[in-house]
């Protein structure tokens, strides 16, 4: 990212950084890293590719990545891979302003695993992002190397446009 692509990022985000739920995210373990830095490393990737398509509202669709995965996993009844986005999203509004795009964009993010559709290209975004980098980050911990390899070359291809 350029300079001031990561300033400007860092103007987006810099409230949720500093919001005290928010920051436990990162004693929280989310595909071998934090889940702080998981939810950073999607919010870049969709902050990058919203400035890419010439998306205005980049600065909402941003800020919704940073809160797809908002929930510690103490917080889910049940199954968490099909619950935690509607805990996401109930603790994204009980400490932020969140509009109804970004609603969507947080309880959709599990698509089609689970079946909120996403409705807007910021979701649509946001859920294709969170896997490429769940992809990502997995490839690095617990893929083996020939198929890391491959899904690296897709990956890097995309990053290398930052
Ligand atoms: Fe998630
Ligand atoms: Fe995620």
């Amino acid at each position: 990212m350029t300079i001031n692509k990561e300033v400007e990022f860092n103007n987006i985000v810099s409230d949720i950084l500093k919001n005290e739920s928010f920051i436990e995210l990162k004693y929280e373990i989310h595909h071998g890293i934090s889940r702080l830095d998981h939810s950073l490393n999607v919010a870049r990737l969709t902050y990058n590719t919203c400035k890419k398509m010439k998306i205005k509202n980049y600065n909402e669709i941003t800020r919704a990545a940073l809160l797809h995965d908002f929930f510690k996993s103490s917080e889910i009844n049940g199954n968490s891979f099909i619950n935690h986005p509607k805990k996401a999203l109930d603790n994204s509004k009980n400490n932020f302003e969140i509009s109804s795009i970004q609603e969507n964009i947080i309880i959709s993010h599990m698509f089609p695993m689970t079946k909120t559709i996403p409705k807007n290209i910021g979701s649509w975004i946001v859920t294709l992002a969170d896997k490429m980098v769940a992809l990502y980050e997995c490839t690095k911990y617990k893929i083996p190397l020939t198929i890391g390899a491959v899904m690296l070359f897709f990956i890097n291809f995309c990053f290398i446009q930052r």
